[in-house]
């Protein structure tokens, strides 16, 4: 049998921060890095709620027998990662650590993956059995695999259940699946991605508390984007807020973090962008090698850039709400640090305040000096008849929208 390099000991330590629920998450995962579009999970209970057993099933490409020992060989940087090191802005390979599989020992004894692959034009199939107790072992290299009519994917099959209920497993488990996978169904949403539990699929759209689906076109270039924003009702288990760039395929070609600097508030969101102008799009441009920038779209084109100015100030439209407690904290803090004089006059505040909801980047750029001479230029400016020059002075740093203008023109009134 063949034995991982590590000791159990030495993967329990190494794994001794997983809960069920994050376990679970390892093998869906899997199917989605195996190129699945649909996992299902499901469990049976007894009379008294307790779990019999769990299954999680994917129609990924499956585990090919002869690469079953590299796969399931513990790295604690598994090939998986080494492989895709470079494509760390891609969320279609999740798996880093190589050790996902072995987690289930937090809520079973048993796993058994039954696995069918393609090769040399038939289906094949067979299966790996490893036990808790000795997570370094498991069965499978010997075994000889059989033709088989299934479709590739696999099932891994959980047994011996431990600290999960059926309660816990209907309550909570598909908000917490929703927390961990909802971004990834919507980044897939074109492409019938699924997580179905027990025959019921799991809806992104549920944590969904704010959406806005716009179209957008950079003239001179003709280039066009189809924009999905979405601002989730709370925080997703590992993901930022982070843009997806995806192609005319629907498939994402990168994802990076939004500009917007978390600050506490609780803003938590998505933004999909697909266009065909990210089929050919080198994302990282100073890596990439001249042949393929000269064919490709850079970040220094001017639709690339277009692109990003409108999404920066989609985001800070979006996210002037959720700044107001913040502008409140903010007049606070100038008042102690006396960088606001004390006899200051309501309409200083009130602009400093729309001010910092506004481009909340204003204020928190600058230093203690340059704070000072800030508020005292608004001030002289707010007792001048020159108000008006404001708005266009902030229209020229910030896109306003028509809303916003007539705001900044009735303060100065
Ligand atoms: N459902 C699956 N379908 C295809 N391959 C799988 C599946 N589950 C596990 N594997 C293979 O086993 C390897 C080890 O899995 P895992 O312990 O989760 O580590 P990691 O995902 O970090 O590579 C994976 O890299 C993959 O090659
Ligand atoms: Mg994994």
């Amino acid at each position: 049998m063949p034995k991982i390099q590590i000791t159990a000991k030495g993967i329990r330590a190494a794994l001794k921060k997983y809960v069920p629920y994050q376990s679970l998450t390892e093998y869906v995962w899997n199917g989605f890095d195996a190129q699945a579009s649909i996992i299902k999970i499901d469990f049976t209970a007894n009379e008294l709620g307790n779990i019999e057993s769990i299954s999680i099933s994917d129609n990924g490409y499956g585990i090919p027998h002869d690469k079953l020992q590299d796969k399931f060989e513990p790295l604690f940087e598994s090939k998986k990662a080494l492989e895709n090191k470079l494509k760390k802005n891609l969320s279609a390979i999740h798996g880093k650590n190589g050790i996902g599989r072995l987690t289930f020992f937090t809520f079973a004894r048993n796993a058994a993956w039954k696995t069918v692959y393609h090769q040399n034009d038939t289906n094949l199939t067979y299966e790996i059995y490893a036990n808790a107790e000795n997570i370094n072992l498991y069965t499978g290299v010997n075994a000889v695999p059989r033709q088989t009519e299934e479709e590739t994917g696999t099932t891994v099959t959980f047994s011996g259940i431990h600290g999960l209920t059926s309660h816990q497993l209907e309550e909570k488990f598909q908000e917490y699946m929703l927390k961990e996978f909802a971004w990834f169904l919507a980044l897939n949403r074109h492409r019938n991605f699924a997580i179905i539990i027990n025959g019921t699929a799991i809806d992104f759209q549920s944590i969904i508390a704010d959406s806005e689906k716009f179209e957008l076109e950079h003239e001179e270039t003709k280039t066009v984007f189809f924009l999905y924003y979405v601002r989730w009702d709370q925080r997703l288990n590992n993901e930022p807020s982070r843009y997806y760039y995806i192609n005319s395929e629907h498939k994402e070609r990168w994802k990076e973090p939004t500009a917007i600097k978390n600050k506490g508030e609780q803003f938590y969101h998505s933004f999909f962008i697909e266009s065909a102008y990210f089929d050919a799009f080198s994302f990282q441009s100073a890596d990439s090698d001249q042949q393929e920038a000269l064919i490709a779209g850079t970040r220094s084109d001017a639709q690339f850039k277009f692109l990003r100015k409108k999404l920066a100030n989609i985001l800070r439209i979006k996210r002037r709400p959720f700044l107001k407690g913040f502008a409140e904290q903010l007049l606070l803090d100038y008042e102690q640090k006396n960088i606001l004089p004390t006899d200051a006059k309501d309409n200083l505040k009130q602009t400093i305040k729309i001010l910092y909801e506004m481009q909340p980047k204003i204020f928190t750029s600058l230093n203690l000096e340059q704070k000072k001479i800030l508020v005292g230029l608004l001030g002289i400016l707010l007792e001048s008849n020159k108000t008006e020059n404001v708005a266009g002075l902030l229209g020229g740093i910030i896109e306003l929208t028509p809303d916003e203008q007539s705001e900044l023109t009735q303060l100065f009134l």
